[in-house]
């Protein structure tokens, strides 16, 4: 088992590379099933998930070729299965992505049901009710869902609620149907955007991504032949943003594109923090005790979810109550008890938090439950006084390029450490 073990207090000082967005890049790899031809993928954050999907494509018939850590070949000619590995997709959410691709390039997907996780239930309704309307049957047995069709039709579809997964998944299933498909209440996020530019880029014809309605103008087939670069991943650039506040510090974050973090922007400028955002990179920074907010999450361009555990951090060490509702996942606040455990004055409510600022926190030893909350215990313990040991790294490395490396090089004081079981 590995731990990271990090001692504090650091004030974070320094530059910051982004990598590629994960979010994005675990929907453009399945997509490139889609694609009767070779596409190279550039900008790929070198992480598991990129790593696991990889392997997936590869069980599917998808021959893959690094060209670098971050970039790859794909040879989508002979798709030869459409049964994913079902033990490793069920304990792998992104992995309902391969039904949209499968399904629209090969009729068929069977794949392993992702289940509830540590964020709290985590339905797909939309995801089918999409499916279905395009003219699939679907079926869920024995974990696995399995979606067949005898080819697709575009059609309207209204988005119950906004979901990323969802509105995803049906580009991915409508992009080669018959006519034209239109999304109606669709997510908005940024890796909505890259996925839609990138299979334009492979010859598809999707209009309005990042609007509130999506038309997708079936094409017979994608042939590839060119190269995309995956959008840089604007959680990671809050996170270090949010990094620079917890710990008094001062850090450019660079390759990154201000525009997705004008909610965390906004935020930082309430409680007290600096900002200067410059298109590509955004300088942020501490000089004077932060205050109070309150925050609700909400889809893009609302305040993202994915970045309330490390807003949660700055709030823990803000003067004065801010409070935090959580409206996307009934689960996400599990890393205040951690904070808690380090010193922090936080009650958890249902779907809000309240905290109490306080003036310190100390190390101590704490459990990463999710992605986020994992970047979120970091940032707490190189802000913390003394020893903070991170268990639980399988999650954080799911998501987060070299993290420890990336804190090191702004002065943190964190090493990766193997423990005996
Ligand atoms: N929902 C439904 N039915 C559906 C789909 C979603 O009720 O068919 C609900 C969910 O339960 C949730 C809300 O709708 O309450 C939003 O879910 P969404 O589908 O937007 O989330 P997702 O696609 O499963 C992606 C990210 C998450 C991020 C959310 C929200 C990926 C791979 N995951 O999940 O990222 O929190 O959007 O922005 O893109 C993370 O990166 O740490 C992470 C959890």
């Amino acid at each position: 088992m590995e731990k990271l073990v990090i001692t504090g207090p650091t004030s974070l000082k320094g530059e910051v590379e982004i990598s590629g967005a994960k979010n994005a890049a675990v929907a453009i790899l399945p997509a490139t099933l889609l694609i009767n031809g070779v596409c190279t993928i550039e900008n790929l954050p070198d992480i598991s998930d990129v790593k696991i999907y990889c392997e997936i494509l590869e069980s599917l018939g998808a021959k893959i070729t690094w060209q670098d850590k971050h970039t790859i070949t794909v040879d989508s000619r002979n798709i030869t299965s459409t049964t994913a590995p079902l033990d490793i997709t069920r304990k792998f959410r992104a992995s309902y992505y391969l039904i949209g691709s499968l399904l629209g390039r090969c009729g068929r997907a069977e794949v392993g049901l992702p289940g509830g996780c540590n964020l709290g239930p985590r339905p797909i309704d939309q995801h089918i009710k999409g499916f279905e309307a395009l003219g699939a049957t679907v079926n869920v047995s024995s974990g696995n869902i399995v979606a067949s069709c005898n080819g697709l039709k575009g059609t309207s579809i209204y988005m119950d609620i906004v979901s990323v997964g969802a509105t995803l998944n049906v580009i991915l299933a409508s992009v080669l149907a018959e006519g034209t498909t239109i999304i109606d209440n669709p997510a908005k996020e940024p890796h909505v955007v890259d996925l839609a530019n990138f299979l334009n880029t492979m010859g598809a014809d999707i209009r309005g991504a990042g609007t509130d309605i999506i038309k997708i103008n079936g094409v017979k087939e994608l042939k590839g032949g060119t190269t995309y670069s995956v959008v840089p991943d604007q959680i990671e650039a809050g996170t270090f943003m949010l990094a620079a506040i917890a710990t008094k510090g001062d850090i450019l974050v660079k390759n990154c594109i201000t525009k997705h973090l004008e909610s965390l922007t906004a935020k930082i400028l309430e409680i007290g923090g600096n900002v200067d955002s410059n298109g590509d990179h955004v300088r942020v920074w501490w000089d004077k005790p932060t205050t109070k907010a309150t925050i609700k999450t909400l889809p893009y361009p609302g305040f993202p979810t994915d970045l309330q555990p490390q807003m949660g951090v700055c709030l823990a060490l803000s003067k004065g109550t801010s409070i935090i509702n959580e409206s996307i996942w009934d689960s996400r606040f599990q890393y205040t008890y951690e904070l808690n455990k380090m010193g922090a004055n936080i009650t958890s409510k249902g779907q809000s938090a309240f905290f109490e600022g306080v003036d310190k926190l100390y190390g101590a030893p704490v459990y990463a439950s999710d992605l986020r909350a994992g970047a979120a215990l970091i940032i707490a313990g190189i802000a913390a006084e003394g020893k903070t040991e991170i268990y639980n790294l399988n999650h954080i490395d799911r998501g987060y390029e070299d993290i420890e490396g990336k804190f090191r090089k702004l002065g943190a004081n964190i090493e990766r450490v193997k423990e005996e079981d």
